[in-house]
């Protein structure tokens, strides 16, 4: 392929992204914009194989590399559970880090080409830059990816006086900084490139340790962003532009969905990088733990549950994690068309940081094919609950917790939450007692409005459409 048609091919990828981007940002045009993704990328990978840039030798290398990490690819979306996908979305963001790093190396290594003056500077601080981001991302997302899936405590771990240490890192890198770009020789740049990227990968490490566990989705969301500017660092030590393009692609939209997560939950960004917040919260291990009692929960079977939805004119469900781990989005698609076609105005309440990342109800909730018009934003039905008769609560916890409101003291104090104590009956359904991710007591439990309904949400949920319908 001659270098304009590659040129024309990466130009036609870029539209795509840019396309799909738009495409996502609407449930009901995510499916083309997914669409639009997989085409320009396919295009770019193809213009980049068959490219000037690959030579026949190499091309034997890429194919194999491609077949082989497509394998790998497509073997873990096949095998991955949906609740496990933050998890695996995580370890993506790493390997991106992990590519820029090897990379950075490479090049560095690579002297077939030779740049000379301002262009070497320019292309040394790329490196440099680039090998910083990358391991960064690459640690920060490994730890993320131990505490999504538990292995790592959500509990922050806070130094004393870790923000002196980030400063005194920071300081030291822009010093070996200056001796990579004065040094002579490959040899006399690899230490301190090397003592860099120990720094950087300790800091990563550092940075996500310090989060406490109700402020993970910001971190998601903030390592997505790096994953971006990892790539788009690789992009200039590639000279490649579409790299470039698709890096700050991914990594402003990742800040821009960074800035969204902290506004839905109160906090202020820099803060949350910081680290610190939810530090008043018990460790990761208290979640599934019994709570301490505050007073009477009232618990409700699934026919009286039924009941209570038959009778009411107005129904909000509010999905979180729970209902995820059950995979019970199907049947509640069953009971909202059952009560629709009662008569009763059934509608959702989607939280923004509900389950386990950004999005992750509506996906489950379109997968179930819920119309896209009665699903409704926190800030959009919030103030609804007063005029409604039945919230029920599927698998949900921390989001509709009113010590979020209530009590300054609780680590998730200031995050706006789902009022659903304020419908005439709330109904919970969840397996026991336990505290949701951020590791707090719910006083929602034992409000005399409130009902339990305790057993797996599927199992639950199943019964009680049964009882609907007879
Ligand atoms: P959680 O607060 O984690 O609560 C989920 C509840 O579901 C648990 O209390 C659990 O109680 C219940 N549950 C689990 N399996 C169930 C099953 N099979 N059937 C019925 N119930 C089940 O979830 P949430 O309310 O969705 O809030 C999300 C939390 O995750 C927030 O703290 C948020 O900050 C954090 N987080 C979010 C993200 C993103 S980007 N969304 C990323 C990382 C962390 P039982 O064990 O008693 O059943």
């Amino acid at each position: 392929m001659s270098l304009s048609l590659a040129t024309v091919a990466y130009l036609g990828a870029a539209i795509l992204f840019i396309m799909s981007l738009g495409g996502l940002s609407n449930p009901e045009t995510s499916r083309r914009g997914n669409l639009f993704g997989m085409i320009g990328m396919a295009l770019a990978v193809l213009a980049t194989v068959y490219g000037p840039r690959v030579s026949e030798a190499g091309l034997a290398w890429v194919i194999g590399a491609l077949v082989l990490g497509g394998g790998i690819g497509l073997y873990a979306a096949k095998v991955v559970k949906m609740t496990q996908m933050p998890e695996l979305v995580a370890l993506m963001h790493s390997l991106v880090g992990l590519a820029a790093c090897l990379v950075g190396y490479a090049s560095y290594i690579d002297t077939s080409v030779q740049f000379e003056g301002a262009e070497k500077i320019i292309h040394e601080v790329e490196i440099y830059i680039g090998i910083l981001i990358g391991a960064v991302t690459f640690s920060g997302s490994l730890v993320a990816f131990g505490k999504l899936n538990g292995k790592i405590g959500g509990k922050p771990l806070l130094l004393p006086g870790r923000h002196w240490l980030n400063l005194v890192a920071l300081l030291v890198v822009i010093w070996f900084g200056r001796e990579f770009i004065a040094a002579k020789t490959v040899a006399e740049g690899m230490t301190p490139l090397i003592i860099m990227t120990v720094i950087s990968l300790l800091f990563g490490v550092h940075m996500v340790m310090a989060i406490g566990g109700a402020d993970m989705p910001v971190v998601v969301s903030m390592l997505n962003s790096y994953s971006g500017w990892a790539a788009a660092a690789t992009g200039f030590m590639l000279s490649n532009d579409l790299l470039i393009v698709t890096g700050a692609l991914v990594g402003s939209s990742g800040a821009i969905l960074s800035y969204i997560m902290c506004n839905a939950m109160n906090r202020n960004f820099i803060s949350v990088i910081a680290g610190g917040f939810g530090s008043g919260a018990p460790a990761k291990a208290a979640s599934g733990e019994a709570a301490q009692p505050q007073g009477e929960v009232v618990p409700v079977s699934a026919a009286d549950t039924a009941e209570l939805l038959r009778d009411a004119k107005s129904v909000v469900i509010v999905p979180g994690y729970g209902m995820a781990v059950a995979q019970a989005q199907h049947t509640v698609n069953e009971i909202t068309k059952t009560l629709r076609d009662k008569g009763v105005n059934v509608r959702f309440a989607i939280h923004p940081v509900a389950g386990r990342m950004p999005g992750h109800m509506n996906v489950l909730l379109a997968e179930a094919k819920v119309p896209y018009d009665i699903v409704m934003e926190m800030d959009e039905i919030n103030e609804d609950f007063p005029d409604t008769d039945v919230a029920m609560v599927i698998g949900a916890n921390d989001i509709v917790n009113p010590a979020a409101q209530d009590d300054p003291t609780s680590p998730i104090a200031g995050m706006p939450v789902l009022e659903v104590w304020k419908a005439k009956t709330s109904i919970v359904m969840k397996r026991s007692m336990a505290s949701g991710y951020a590791g707090v007591d719910n006083p929602l439990f034992y409000k005399e409005n409130n009902r339990m309904l305790f057993g797996d949400a599927k199992k639950m949920l199943d019964e009680v459409l049964v009882a609907l319908r007879s």
